[in-house]
C-alpha cells in the first residue's frame, strides 16, 4: 500500500521481476498495464517501473461492506487451521509465589494468541505449566509445620506462605539443621508420603485460588494445568532414552548433554545428588505433549531470559531422533515490563502485584468516567472493561520482544493510540447506530467515495490479513494496531463527514460503514483480550 493513496490504492513494484524476464520494469510495468483491463475493478497506471492500482471506489465500497456484513463478527476468520493442533504454554506460574507483573505479558500474549488461532480454525490447547516442583517446597512445608496454621494460611494466602518461607531462611541462618529438615521434606513430597503431599496440593490449591481471581478479571482460561510435578513419573523415559541413544555424559557427577558443536553450554539433565531439572521436565513436557495431542506446532510463550534454556532444549529434543522439535517447537519470546520508568525487583520490594495494579486500573478509570461522563449507566462494569482493556492493551501495542514501560497516564489516555481510545471509538460507532435507527433505504455506496471513507475501507479490507500476519508471527500487535488504524480512520473520517445528513440511500451506506467498523473493532479488541462496552 502506498504510502499516500495519490499514488494509487496498492501499487506492485517491478523491479524483482526485471531479472527474470530479462526486461526493464518501466517495460514490464507497461506490459501489466495493458493486460489488465478490469474497470469495474481498478484503473492502473505505469509509473517508473510501479504499477499503481486505482480502485473503482463505489465496487471497492460495495464489494467490501457486503462481505464484512455477511457475517460482520467473522469477518477475518478462516479455517486455514482446521485440521490442526496447536499447543500453548503461557502464565505458567510458580506455586507460593505472587502473581506479579513479571507474569504480565506471558499471560496476556499467550492468551491473545489463543483466541487468533481459535479464529483460524486451529484446535487450541493451552496449558499453564505450572512452577510446582523444587526444595523450596520442603522448606516451606518445614516452616508451616513450625511456625504456620491451617487458619492463617486460609486467610493470608500467597502472602502467608511466602512469610513462613522468608522465616524459615532467617531460621535457618541460626539454625542450619533445618535445611536437613527441609530436604527431608521435599525427599518425603517425592516419595509419595501422603501427609507431605496433602500440604503441597493444599498450597497449590491455595495458590491457584489467588490466581483465578486475576484470571477471571482478564478472562483467561486454561485447558490443562500440568505443571513441573506432573511429570515427576516421566522423568525415567527421558533418561533412559537419551541415555539409550548415547547423548548423556557425565560431568562433575551430574548426567549432561554435551551441546559444544552448536556452541552452547552442556544442557543439565540429571543433577549429582539425582534430582531432575526443569530442562529435563520440559523434555518430558514436550514428548508428552506430542503423544496426547499431536500437535502441529508448540509454542512457549516465555520470556526472552530464557532464550538459552529452550535453544538448549529444543536441540536435546532434535538430538533424540525427533525431528518436529527443528520446526514444531517455538520459544515465542518477550522483553522486560518495567513500571512507571523503574526495573521490577524483587528484592528491593519493588514489586507490582498483578491484582493491584487491575484493581488500580479500574479504579482510575472509574475517576475518568466519572469526570467525562458521569451519568453512564453501570459505570463499575465499564470501569473494570476500560481499565483492564487499558492494561492489556499498553502490553501488547509493540512488537512482543521489545521491553515496556508502563505508566498509568499513558495507558489510561483516551485520546493517545491506548486501549480506552479504540473502545470509545467503538462506543461512538454504537452512538451513531442509535441514533440512526432503522434505515430501509439501500445503500448508495457513492457516498463512500471520499478519501476519508477509503482509508477506512482499505483497512477493514485488510484486517484478515492482518490477523494471518499476527498468527504466522505469533504478535498479537498486529492485531492492535489494525483496530487502532481502523480507529484513527474511523474518527477522521467522523470529524470530516456528516453520517446522518442528506439523500437516506447516502446515509444508509455511511451507516453501515459505521456498523462495519463498530463489528471489526469489537472482534480487532476480543482477539487481544480486550472488552468493547456499549457506551462509556
Ligand atoms: N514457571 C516458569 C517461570 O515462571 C515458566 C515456565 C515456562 N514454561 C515452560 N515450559 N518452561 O519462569
Amino acid at each position: 500500500m502506498p504510502p499516500d493513496s495519490k499514488m494509487g490504492d496498492f501499487a506492485f513494484p517491478c523491479f524483482r521481476l526485471s531479472k527474470a524476464l530479462r526486461m526493464g520494469p518501466p517495460m514490464i510495468a507497461q506490459k501489466l498495464c495493458e493486460a489488465i483491463d478490469k474497470p469495474a475493478l481498478c484503473r492502473a497506471e505505469n509509473v517508473n517501473g510501479y504499477l499503481n492500482f486505482f480502485l473503482n471506489r463505489e465496487n471497492f465500497a460495495r464489494d467490501t461492506l457486503q462481505k464484512v456484513m455477511a457475517a460482520p463478527e467473522k469477518w477475518g476468520s478462516s479455517e486455514e487451521g482446521k485440521g490442526k493442533t496447536v499447543v500453548m504454554d503461557y502464565s505458567s506460574i510458580n506455586i507460593a509465589k505472587r502473581f506479579h507483573i513479571g507474569h504480565l505479558s506471558t499471560t496476556l500474549i499467550g492468551n491473545s494468541l489463543r483466541r487468533i488461532y481459535d479464529f483460524l480454525g486451529w484446535k487450541t490447547v493451552s496449558v499453564n505449566h505450572l512452577g510446582d516442583w523444587g526444595t523450596q517446597f520442603g522448606k516451606m512445608i518445614c516452616a508451616y509445620k513450625r511456625w504456620g496454621t491451617r487458619e492463617e494460611v486460609e486467610a493470608g494466602g500467597v502472602d502467608e506462605m511466602t512469610r513462613l518461607y522468608v522465616r524459615f531462611h532467617e531460621e535457618a541462618k541460626a539454625h542450619p539443621e533445618l535445611e536437613d529438615e527441609g530436604r527431608a521434606w521435599f525427599k518425603k513430597i517425592e516419595d509419595g508420603d501422603v501427609e507431605a503431599l496433602e500440604i503441597f496440593n493444599w498450597f497449590k490449591e491455595v495458590t491457584l485460588k489467588d490466581a483465578m481471581k486475576v484470571y477471571d478479571v482478564l478472562g483467561v482460561q486454561f485447558d490443562s494445568y500440568a505443571g513441573e510435578s506432573f511429570y515427576n513419573n516421566k522423568m525415567d523415559r527421558v533418561i533412559n532414552e537419551l541415555r539409550d541413544k548415547n547423548l548423556l555424559v557425565e560431568s562433575d557427577g551430574a548426567q549432561v548433554v554435551d551441546l559444544e558443536p552448536w556452541k552452547m553450554p552442556p544442557c543439565l539433565i540429571v543433577k549429582r545428588d539425582g534430582a531432575t531439572l526443569y530442562a529435563t521436565r520440559d523434555i518430558a513436557a514436550a514428548l508428552y505433549r506430542k503423544d496426547t495431542y499431536h500437535f502441529d506446532k508448540c509454542l512457549y510463550i516465555v520470556a526472552y531470559q530464557q532464550d538459552l534454556h529452550f535453544r538448549q532444549w529444543f536441540k536435546v529434543v532434535e538430538l533424540m531422533g525427533y525431528p518436529w522439535a527443528k520446526d514444531q517447537l517455538e520459544h515465542v519470546a518477550f522483553g522486560m515490563v518495567s513500571y512507571e520508568g523503574q526495573t521490577l525487583s524483587t528484592r528491593e520490594g519493588r514489586v507490582i502485584y498483578l491484582n493491584d495494579l487491575l484493581q488500580r486500573a479500574q479504579e482510575k478509570a472509574l475517576e475518568i468516567i466519572n469526570q467525562k461522563n458521569p451519568n453512564l449507566e453501570n459505570k463499575e462494569e465499564v470501569a473494570r472493561q476500560v481499565g483492564v482493556g487499558a492494561v492489556v492493551y499498553s502490553d501488547l501495542q509493540n512488537s512482543r520482544i521489545k521491553d515496556i514501560d508502563f505508566w498509568w497516564d499513558r495507558a489510561l489516555n483516551f485520546d493517545g493510540e491506548t486501549g480506552p481510545y479504540v473502545q470509545y471509538t467503538h462506543a461512538r460507532c454504537g452512538s451513531v447506530l442509535r441514533k440512526a435507527g432503522d434505515i430501509e433505504a439501500t445503500p448508495d455506496y457513492t457516498a463512500l467515495l471520499d478519501d476519508e471513507a477509503q482509508a477506512v475501507l482499505r483497512l477493514l479490507a485488510r484486517f484478515p490479513e492482518d490477523v494471518r500476519a499476527a498468527c504466522r508471527t505469533n504478535e498479537p500487535f498486529m492485531v492492535t494496531r489494525a483496530v487502532t488504524e481502523i480507529a484513527k480512520a474511523y474518527n477522521k473520517y467522523y470529524y470530516e463527514h456528516r453520517i446522518l445528513e442528506g439523500e437516506p440511500e447516502a446515509q444508509a451506506a455511511r451507516v453501515q460503514l459505521t456498523r462495519a467498523v463498530r463489528s471489526v473493532i469489537k472482534t480487532g479488541l476480543y482477539l487481544i483480550g480486550m472488552e468493547a462496552p456499549e457506551r462509556m
